[in-house]
């Protein structure tokens, strides 16, 4: 297996104690992303089918999933591929990702409250860029390589401020 470097250790501390303090609330903080997805982009709206609490609930803990494996991502190369193969099934483009992570950040900012900061914000990007790219390379592509991953960790930085609402 390939080792990759994929974000630095002090970024994924962050992330990790950041959604300690999340999961207790993870049910409010998957709705509320959501609500202001669908508000952010109601045309994306349609492509959701089933109970918006039920996918909340999925996304929260394909999150946790995740944020637990931050320091392994090429152990989960299989996992991240598939879920964004099956995303093409569900109509979801490359474009519809930046508004995805903005709406994310926007809702972990609004939970942490004073807990949030640049820092941790960049160490977020970081993360939902990461893992953006391979979905994405799997959509596009029906596979995704752990040279994916370690391309998206590299040009992470370049997913920028200027991406989010401040
Ligand atoms: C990091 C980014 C994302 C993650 C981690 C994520 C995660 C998930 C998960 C865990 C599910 C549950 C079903 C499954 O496991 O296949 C799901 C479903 C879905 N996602 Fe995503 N997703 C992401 C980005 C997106 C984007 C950019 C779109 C674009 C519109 C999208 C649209 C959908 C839709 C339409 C469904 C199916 C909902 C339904 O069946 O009603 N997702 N997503």
């Amino acid at each position: 297996m390939l080792s990759v470097y994929v974000m630095t250790e002090k970024q994924i501390e962050l992330i990790r104690q950041s959604w300690l303090l999340v999961k207790p609330a993870s049910k409010e903080a998957g709705i509320a992303f959501y609500e202001k997805l669908f508000a952010a982009a109601p045309g994306i709206r349609h492509l959701f089918k089933k109970d918006v609490t039920e996918q909340a609930e999925k996304l929260m803990n394909m999150l946790s999933f995740v944020v637990s494996k931050l320091d392994g991502l090429e152990g989960i190369i299989t996992d991240i591929t598939a879920l964004g193969a099956r995303h093409h099934q569900y109509g979801a483009k490359p474009e519809h990702y930046d508004v995805v992570g903005n709406c994310l950040i926007e809702t972990l900012k609004d939970g942490l409250a004073e807990k949030w900061n640049t820092e941790l914000q960049q160490a977020w990007i970081a993360a939902f860029t990461i893992i953006k790219t391979a979905m994405v390379a799997a959509q596009k592509t029906g596979s995704c390589t752990n040279e994916i991953i370690k391309d998206a960790a590299a040009c992470n930085g370049k997913y920028s401020q200027h991406n989010l609402k401040s």
